[in-house]
């Protein structure tokens, strides 16, 4: 099979290291990708945003299936021009990418399917909003409706917070992903990232995993695209996966599809586990960043003909083994992230791995043969133990055998599933 991977993060290197293990695999290119991917794949100068482009690049090399990885592109409707075409394609249509790309839309499904999530409103203006918020109280949570590179939600544990959360919001402090405001219920409890693949009528469920969106220690600071991950997550027992297979992901399929947007990818399910059971918080179209490398670390079936069968409505004839391991990620990040960070800076030395390890590259890049960051979240250090303590214990091995003097990274990632059970 010929293939074409979109991305160019950490994701997308794990993708490309799974996929390019595959015996059907004959070609692989990735667009743009980075030096990690290139160790699996040909690397493209595409412009991902010119859809024309990309089909063209489809057409010349007579690509079978490609693997979209960001949700920017899935929003903006590649998925739909290269099927436009025959291509086979893992992602869902622009469409369907709303899931992600409107809070308020996924909410209105919730509500018409009775899918456990917060108590909302959808306002276009700041006056009603304000009265809302003083009509419920805090903590209540501001989150702007459309896509905000995750930096678009406020949890606020005051009235004041809130209210001026608002106004961010009205200002333009997230631009367009503003001019519409969803107000939740603050919902208490663990949360969980649980997968799930759908081809429109049949679905798979994946792994589970947890991630750690602040950026200090002890859960501190500011909220970032993801610090690190565990899989599998022990707050998703099967139970709880079998509750959110039937409350959750089967009435969002059957709702996509009476919707007329049948969804066809990956459902990324962020969850609160409260004392109700799971809830929504949130869905995403595409995998988990950095969820993914660690379930790709624990997925011992071959990746492709998985997605593959995603794509051609075929899921029903494939199966995922998973290794009962955990795999745990460290993120190291440019220091400054997620505010200003220099940009360039030369990391010396990576370490060299075994199997049950590997170092993802997200923002890394050559420059006059030196590699070097060039993004917030640079490398993703991952490896794998018997117990979530053992594989911190690898990864941070890994982690000090880095040698980038403008790197940072947080030092507790597993610590819920720690506390938990001690191991
Ligand atoms: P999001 O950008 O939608 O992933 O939200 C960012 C983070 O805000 C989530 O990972 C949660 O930690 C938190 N969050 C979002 N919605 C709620 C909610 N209703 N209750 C409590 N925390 C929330
Ligand atoms: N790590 C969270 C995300 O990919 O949105």
């Amino acid at each position: 099979m010929r293939v074409l991977l979109i991305g160019c993060g950490g994701r997308e290197h794990a993708l490309a290291w799974k996929l390019a293990q595959s015996p059907l695999m004959t070609e692989f290119y990735a667009a743009p990708g980075n030096p990690g991917i290139a160790e699996h794949a040909s690397l493209v100068a595409l412009n991902i945003e010119d859809h024309e482009a990309v089909a063209a690049f489809c057409r010349e090399k007579a690509i079978d299936f490609v693997v979209v990885g960001p949700e920017a592109p899935l929003v903006a409707g590649l998925a739909d021009r290269l099927r436009r075409d025959g291509i086979a394609v893992f992602g869902p249509s622009a469409a369907a990418a709303q899931l992600e790309g409107s809070k308020g839309f996924t909410k209105d499904i919730c509500a018409r399917y009775d899918i456990p999530t917060g108590a909302y409103q959808r306002f276009n203006n700041a006056p009603k909003a304000k009265a809302y918020i003083r009509q419920q109280g805090a903590p209540i949570v501001v989150k702007a409706d459309g896509l905000a590179a995750g930096k678009g939600v406020t949890v606020a544990m005051t009235l004041d917070e809130a209210l001026a959360a608002v106004d961010d919001c009205f200002e333009g402090a997230f631009g367009e992903a503003g001019a519409e405001v969803v107000i939740e219920a603050y919902l208490d409890g663990e949360e969980a990232s649980f997968f799930c693949l759908c081809d429109g009528k049949n679905v798979l469920p994946l792994a589970a995993a947890q991630d750690h969106k602040r950026v200090g220690d002890g859960d501190t600071g500011p909220n970032t695209g993801g610090m690190g991950a565990y899989s599998p997550a022990p707050v998703m027992t099967p139970d709880m996966v079998a509750r959110t297979m039937k409350e959750v992901i089967e009435p969002t399929v059957r709702g996509m599809a009476e919707s007329g947007h049948a969804f066809s990818g990956v459902f990324f399910a962020g969850l609160m586990i409260t004392e109700k059971g799971p809830e929504l918080i949130e869905y995403n179209v595409r995998f988990g960043d950095p969820e993914c490398q660690v379930l790709m670390m624990r997925l011992k079936s071959d990746l492709l003909p998985i997605l593959h069968a995603c794509a051609t409505g075929t899921l029903d004839k494939v199966d995922a083994e998973w290794s009962d391991d955990v795999a745990l990620t460290v993120v190291m990040a440019s220091k400054g992230y997620p505010g200003a960070y220099e940009k360039n800076t030369p990391i010396e030395s990576l370490p060299e791995t075994a199997a049950g390890a590997k170092v993802f590259h997200a923002g890394t890049a050559l420059k006059d043969g030196q590699l070097v960051a060039s993004g917030g979240r640079v490398l993703n250090v991952t490896a794998t133990g018997a117990t979530v303590r053992e594989a911190q214990e690898q990864a941070y091995e890994l982690v000090d055998k880095v040698v980038w003097d403008n790197g940072f990274c947080r030092r507790d990632i597993g610590w819920q599933a720690i506390a938990r059970d001690g191991r």
